[in-house]
């Protein structure tokens, strides 16, 4: 080889080094879009027309979440589709109807839809669900900081409509806006609800850098919370059960510990055991950001659902916020080379094993649920249930319930923490199946008899449901993709 050809050769060395360095940077990297002009957005502005005077591209996105998306795309989330069907959450998950008999949540629970829906889906679901009154509206409406801090927290407990009437006429229906997410005047992420403020300070990380930003805008409100009661059990304020927690550590267990550790905490009770409980709800930020491996990879909420778009010679972050699924996985193709129907398969059978597990978390939970009531009848006959056992299958319960819940409503279906998803239902099992034990050993040592298998009764629960007199939507049950189920409570001792 003359040294010529070896110049050469390393030339195209060098070369294709510098391709493979780029590629991975593109693979791992999307670029971001360009410098943004910043102008005049007045302090305290809501009106998201008048930021999209200054933003028009982002602000045309924005409104997009006010269309239906293409169905057939998604399996699991279908809220708002073509189709035009409102997906029930009580058809999908039978046994929740069971579990949430005694309020709101166990007359009318849908699949969410687009953020442009937010304040207006509040005004068509049924009554029951907006009992706990202004509270409401912390993670609705972008007034909800304002009125707050004017009315000193008399909104929490303020009924609905009247709550929605503190919030300027022309703005009663307006979900999050421009104002919730950015600072008006360097548009950088930025967050202001007292919510959010307090729990990263709880868990000592008021500091956020940009990059975390791109998760914590959305967990202002993609987060459970709790609403605590005063002795009327009227609201007093939504506080995020945080304590004890850490970023990127915020765990079931945390969750619960925060809900039992004071009985204020108990905001219903479960009709079926006559419990006092807690409630989870939506947990995508704690779940997504216990260890699972895209957070430790550094991708964010906004990375898979709100994905650089080009629009003409500009590339924006797509504001209109949905399902990667209902793009065709475009988002995951800024940084898998895979192909989209690989990606989606990935999805889809994650999301059929945690199906699977959820299936078995519910319906053992619900078993226990019976049970309790049987123990409960028993008692009232005079029947004397051993304290011990009974004390010991209530923690158990309780353990199973929430678990059993958290994963209910969490909207990814596992997809966001697919180990964590199975772990929890795992753990939910075992201690609902404890519980279960623990109820038999009492209610047989009491001298009543328990059948092999507990009729759920479920039709009683999922009929007839509210002021709109909902039933069940046999088409539309998420049932266990692997037939297990069956195997354990016989299909027709779910009383359906
Ligand atoms: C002010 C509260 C709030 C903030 C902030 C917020 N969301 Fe939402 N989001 C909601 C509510 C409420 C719904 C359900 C709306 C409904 O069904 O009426 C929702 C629905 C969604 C949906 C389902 C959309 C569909 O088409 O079905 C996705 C995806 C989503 N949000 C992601 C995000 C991401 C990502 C962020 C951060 C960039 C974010 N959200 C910030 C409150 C919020
Ligand atoms: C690695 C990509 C990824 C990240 C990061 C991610 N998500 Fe998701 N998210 C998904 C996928 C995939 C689904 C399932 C969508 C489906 O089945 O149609 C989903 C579902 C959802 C849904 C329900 C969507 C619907 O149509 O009803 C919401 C809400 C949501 N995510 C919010 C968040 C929030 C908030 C964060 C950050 C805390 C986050 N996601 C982080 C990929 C991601
Ligand atoms: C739920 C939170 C949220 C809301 C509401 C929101 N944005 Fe954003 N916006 C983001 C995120 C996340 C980014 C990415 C920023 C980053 O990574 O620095 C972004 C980026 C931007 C950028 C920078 C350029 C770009 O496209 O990345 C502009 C400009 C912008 N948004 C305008 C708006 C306008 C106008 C509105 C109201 C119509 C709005 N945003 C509403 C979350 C939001
Ligand atoms: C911001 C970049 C980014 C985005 C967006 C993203 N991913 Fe990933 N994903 C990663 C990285 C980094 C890993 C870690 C493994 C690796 O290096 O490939 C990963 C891992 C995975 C894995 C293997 C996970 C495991 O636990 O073994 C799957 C499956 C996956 N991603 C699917 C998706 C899907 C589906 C989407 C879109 C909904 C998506 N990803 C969006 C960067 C991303």
């Amino acid at each position: 080889m003359n040294i010529q050809k070896i110049i050469l050769s390393l030339c195209a060395a060098a070369i294709a080094l510098s391709l493979a360095v780029i590629s991975v940077v593109f693979i791992y990297a999307p670029p971001k879009p360009i410098e943004v002009k910043t102008g005049v957005i007045n302090d305290n502005e809501y009106e998201p027309v008048k930021w999209g005077q200054l933003y028009p591209l982002e602000y045309d996105s924005w409104v997009k979440t006010k269309e239906p998306r293409k169905s057939g795309k998604s399996e699991y989330k279908k809220g708002w589709d073509d189709d035009g069907i409102i997906y029930d959450k009580l058809s999908e998950f039978p046994y929740m109807a069971l579990l949430f008999k005694g309020w709101g949540f166990g007359v009318e629970y849908n699949e969410p839809r687009g953020h442009h829906y937010m304040m207006i889906d509040q005004n068509e679901v049924d009554p029951s669900r907006l009992k706990a009154g202004g509270a409401c509206l912390t993670c609705k409406t972008p007034y909800a900081d304002k009125l707050a801090r004017e009315t000193k927290g008399a909104i929490f407990s303020a009924p609905y409509k009247d709550a929605v009437n503190m919030i300027p006429e022309n703005h009663r229906e307006l979900g999050v806006a421009c104002i919730d997410c950015h600072d008006n005047k360097t548009m950088d992420l930025k967050v202001s609800k007292w919510t959010i403020l307090k729990s990263l300070e709880t868990i000592g990380h008021a500091d956020c850098t940009k990059e975390q930003m791109r998760n914590v805008v959305c967990a202002q409100c993609h987060v459970t919370y709790i609403i605590p009661k005063d002795a009327e059990m009227k609201s007093t304020d939504v506080i995020f059960p945080w304590k004890g927690g850490k970023w990127g550590n915020i765990s079931v267990e945390t969750i619960i510990a925060n809900i039992k550790s004071d009985p204020s905490h108990n905001e219903w009770t479960q009709a079926v055991t006559g419990f006092k409980v807690g409630f989870i709800r939506h947990p995508e930020f704690e779940f997504f950001t216990a260890n699972s491996t895209h957070f430790k990879a550094g991708a964010s909420c906004a990375d898979c659902h709100m994905p650089y778009k080009r629009v003409g010679a500009n590339k924006i972050s797509d504001h209109d916020i949905k399902s990667p699924l209902k793009e065709d996985m475009r988002a995951c193709l800024q940084c898998h080379a895979e192909t989209p129907e690989w990606l989606k398969e990935r999805v889809v059978a994650t999301q059929q094993k945690t199906i699977a597990l959820m299936n078995r978390s519910g319906y053992a939970v619900a078993t226990a649920a019976k049970l309790f009531e049987l123990a409960h009848k028993e008692r009232d006959n005079g029947k004397t249930i051993e304290t011990a056992l009974y004390d010991k299958a209530k923690d158990y319960y309780l353990e199973a319930f929430y678990r059993c819940i958290f994963l209910g409503a969490e909207n990814s279906v596992g997809f966001h923490n697919p180990p964590e998803a199975l772990r929890i239902a795992g753990d939910s099992v075992a201690y609902a199946s404890k519980a279960e034990a623990l109820l038999r050993q009492g209610l047989s040592k009491a001298g009543v008899e328990v059948p092999l298998h507990v009729n759920l009764e479920l039709s009683k629960y999922i009929n007839q449901r509210g002021e709109k007199k909902l039933n069940f939507r046999p088409e539309q049950e998420f049932a266990d993709p692997t037939a297990i189920q069956d195997t354990l409570l016989p299909k027709e001792m779910k009383g359906l």
